[in-house]
């Protein structure tokens, strides 16, 4: 019988420069760089640089991919229309995925190479947070905000979807937020882009996937479902109940356990020190607090940590962003990771196909005319 690692558990699929997710540490590395030496140091555009060039930039050189950035800045007219027309309930992830599939539809250039690749990755990078942006804007019925040229990313973001210039300290958390989430090895959504463009198809095929997998409640949409457990405990005195009501019916706590990391998650004890921060400057210290007995019912009884999503929801919420834009936001920044692999990829590209273990019935059946089945 084939040797079988359900969910691919401990199988190494290829080699990465990009990150490396080290479980037994806690560690996070980006191309040579330990995560904590990052977070707070440089800002999303460099990062980027990074899992692109494999060196963080120069002044020039980050200038340039700014510059390159801002230029890519619009949406065709086709997609502008659809996000007006696009149901005012749909998840804001489904409109991203249609979106980006739809960005294919006008791109006319025939290259499939690193340098075509590279361009359309900017494109694509440019161009997710306004669909994002937009698309809410649309649902409430209110002007797409002008495109500006002047910002950084987080802060382009911020400020298309609220139409109101953000504040520094905003940005910057923002900023610090797609750092820490721009990229995390073979995780499922990065995985699925890999899978997909080592098919040799499009680059827009290949986020597309890798967005529909990162919506899902076991990865990327973890964060969205923080909130919703937050709010359905609704106060401090009521987790204790609420957590172990949950583990006696061997349901998931969401924010809660990693495939790879068995201890803490690097990425959350920044998310929770800017989670307490903000929670402390709006006077509303529950969420934070609510979260922290979660965390230890969770470590005493399960032995497990908290996750990315745990703190990052409380961060978002803190920031007045909508829920159904945590999950969002997250694919803004874990774009820079998914291009970064899909460039990795193509450059010594071998087509992902793994075998299954047939457990169906012996072979030897026989056809059975219709009209006796
Ligand atoms: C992330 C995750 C999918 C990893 O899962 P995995 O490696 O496949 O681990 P499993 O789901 O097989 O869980 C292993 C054990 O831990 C338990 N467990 C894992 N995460 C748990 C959680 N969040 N709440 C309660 N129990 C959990 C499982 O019930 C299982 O227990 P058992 O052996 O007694 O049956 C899982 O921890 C999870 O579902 N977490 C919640 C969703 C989430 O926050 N996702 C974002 C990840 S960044």
């Amino acid at each position: 019988m084939a040797l079988i690692s359900r969910g691919l558990e401990g199988i190494v699929a290829a080699e990465t420069r990009l990150s490396d997710v080290r479980g037994k540490e806690g560690q996070l590395v980006y191309a040579g760089y330990d995560i904590n030496e990052l977070a707070g140091k440089v800002t999303f555009e460099e990062i980027t640089y990074l899992l692109w060039h494999d060196k963080l930039p120069s002044k020039a050189e980050l200038d340039g991919l700014k510059a390159d950035l801002r230029a890519a800045r619009s949406l065709p007219q086709g997609v502008i229309d659809f996000l007006k027309a696009a149901p005012k309930t749909a998840a804001p992830m489904d409109v991203i995925r249609t979106g980006v599939s739809m960005l294919g539809l006008y791109d006319e250039d025939p290259a499939n190479d690193g340098a075509a690749n590279l361009k359309r990755s900017i494109s694509i990078l440019a161009k997710i947070p306004i669909i994002t942006a937009y698309f809410h804007r649309a649902r409430q019925g209110l002007e797409l905000t002008p495109i500006r040229t002047d910002l950084d990313e987080a802060a382009s973001f911020l400020y298309l979807f609220t139409g109101k210039e953000p504040g520094i300290e905003t940005v910057k958390t923002l900023d610090i937020a797609y750092v820490l989430h721009a990229d995390h090895g073979f995780n499922a959504s990065t995985f699925s882009a890999r899978v997909t463009i080592s098919t040799l198809t499009d680059i827009y095929s290949a986020i597309t996937s890798a967005i529909g997998t990162l919506k899902g409640p076991l990865h990327g949409g973890a964060n969205e479902a923080v909130i919703d457990m937050l709010e359905e405990i609704g106060s401090l005195d009521k987790v204790d109940a609420w957590v172990y009501d949950k583990l006696a019916k061997k349901e998931k706590i969401m924010g809660i356990g990693h495939r790879v990391y068995k201890v803490l998650d690097p990425r959350a004890p920044h998310l929770k020190a800017m989670a307490i921060k903000l929670t402390q400057e709006l006077g509303e210290p529950k969420w934070i607090e609510m979260s922290e007995r979660i965390a230890a019912i969770m470590l005493k009884e399960k032995n497990l940590n908290a996750n990315v999503d745990f703190y990052s929801a409380t961060v978002y919420h803190s920031l007045e962003i909508p829920k159904d834009l945590f999950t969002p936001i997250f694919a803004i920044a874990r774009t820079a990771g998914w291009t970064g692999h899909i460039l990795e990829q193509l450059k010594d590209n071998r087509l992902f196909r793994p075998q299954s273990d047939y457990v169906g019935f012996p072979v030897g059946k026989t056809v059975v005319p219709i009209a006796e089945r």
